[in-house]
């Protein structure tokens, strides 16, 4: 197909729901991506958060040719090897866990919703954020703290109340007999790269402690090393009662898990709940490959040493340029928060050949492979340092 073809075909075929950069993409390796003309990108945002590994990593693609040619999917009222596998490694990983095997994060979350109200016998409200973002589907999209995502869409099923982010007291006064949880990211994603402060997670730990409610932690952006820990509750010192995984966590493939500690997960029982593709041999033996190549190429510490060389080279800019206002992030997961509109210096940094994402409006969202060098950072650096310095005149 020639590129106009494949703009025709989108055009004409496929439903307009999602806004579109005019780049077909062909070929993709670690850190790079090739268009269709031939042109290398340097992508700073590979996958929309699902290339925590780059992509294309060796390790992936081995475990896809493998598991292609002995089983590719069997229903989940039988059993597999894979999926036996990756439950035992995500709960190594994490805490003593059950896991529930889905293919997306709306799907994981929806888990976890229908988890507590199972869970709650009665009681149903879960507290939510203002700026999070939990997915599409209405139940997630009812969690989801941001209008703009809504409107259109009511009614949306009820049960959320929704508060101020980092804000104890406003949680507090949300509390009624029917809460059963409470429900956030810990670095906002969609919602512009707001981190959680540790007093304030701490403190919603406690109050589920005090009032048995479970505290649910989307890590669907946040996990699988994203943040230079396997997860990033682990910054904070304290164990969920579930969390929910997706995007990065099967190497590009679709999979979606909730993870509920095991001393309350046998609460949904056979019949409950369900998803026919969910935790497939493909599917899981290619995620296996991921968690163990996190630990295999040493992908946590790369990440948070690349993780301080990035913060450094950006807080610099954030001195010397009066477009930059912000810093801010965890890990690799990174935003820097403009005194203007951010979707141009997306465009133009596009155009030198380094992808990036803006967020929220103002916020570049900067999430490289973990596997990021120092040589790639300073050239997308150089490249976001100019577009800036440019746009300053
Ligand atoms: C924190 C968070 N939760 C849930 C979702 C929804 O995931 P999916 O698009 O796989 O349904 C996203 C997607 O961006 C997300 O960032």
């Amino acid at each position: 197909m020639k590129l106009n073809e494949v703009f025709d075909s989108y055009k004409k075929n496929i439903v307009p729901s999602y806004s579109k950069v005019p780049l077909v993409f062909t070929k993709g390796k670690g850190s790079y991506l090739w268009d269709i003309r031939g042109k290398k990108y340097l992508d700073f945002f590979p996958g929309w958060g699902v290339g925590n590994l780059g992509h294309c990593h060796p390790k992936v693609m081995q475990a896809v040719r493998e598991q292609v040619s002995k089983l590719i999917f069997i229903p989940n009222n039988y059993y597999h090897i894979p999926q036996a596998k990756l439950a035992r490694e995500v709960i190594r990983c994490s805490f003593p866990a059950k896991v529930f095997f889905c293919n997306s994060g709306a799907e994981a979350n929806e888990a976890a919703i229908k988890f507590s109200r199972k869970f709650g016998c009665g009681r149903y409200e879960i507290v939510t954020f203002e700026n999070s973002f939990h997915g599409r589907t209405l139940a997630a999209l009812a969690a989801t703290g941001q209008k703009k995502y809504q409107e259109g869409f009511a009614p949306l099923p009820e049960g959320f109340k929704c508060v101020r982010f980092n804000d104890i007291e406003a949680v507090k006064s949300a509390l009624v007999p029917k809460t059963v949880a409470i429900m956030l990211e810990l670095v906002q994603g969609e919602g512009g790269i707001n981190v959680a402060q540790k007093d304030f997670v701490r403190g919603l730990r406690k109050i589920c402690d005090e009032k048995k409610l479970l505290l649910i932690i989307d890590e669907v952006q946040t996990g699988i090393g994203r943040t230079g820990k396997f997860f990033c509750y682990e910054h904070y010192g304290i164990i969920p009662d579930i969390i929910t995984l997706a995007k990065a966590s099967g190497g590009g493939l679709p999979i979606g898990m909730m993870v509920v500690r095991r001393e309350i997960s046998d609460i949904l029982g056979p019949g409950m709940h369900a998803s026919t593709f969910g935790g497939s041999p493909l599917v899981t033996n290619t995620a296996l490959a991921v968690f163990k190549a996190i630990d295999k190429d040493k992908l946590l510490q790369n990440a948070s040493a690349m993780s301080d060389y990035l913060f450094s080279r950006l807080n610099r800019l954030k001195d010397e340029c009066l477009l930059v206002k912000e810093v801010r992030g965890i890990g690799l997961m990174i935003g820097v928060e403009l005194n203007i509109e951010g979707a141009s210096v997306v465009e133009q940094c596009a155009q030198k050949g380094v992808l990036l994402n803006c967020t929220h409006g103002n916020v570049l969202r900067i999430m490289p492979a973990l596997g990021v060098s120092k040589k790639e950072i300073d050239k997308a650096m150089g490249v976001l340092e100019s577009v800036l310095r440019g746009n300053e005149k």
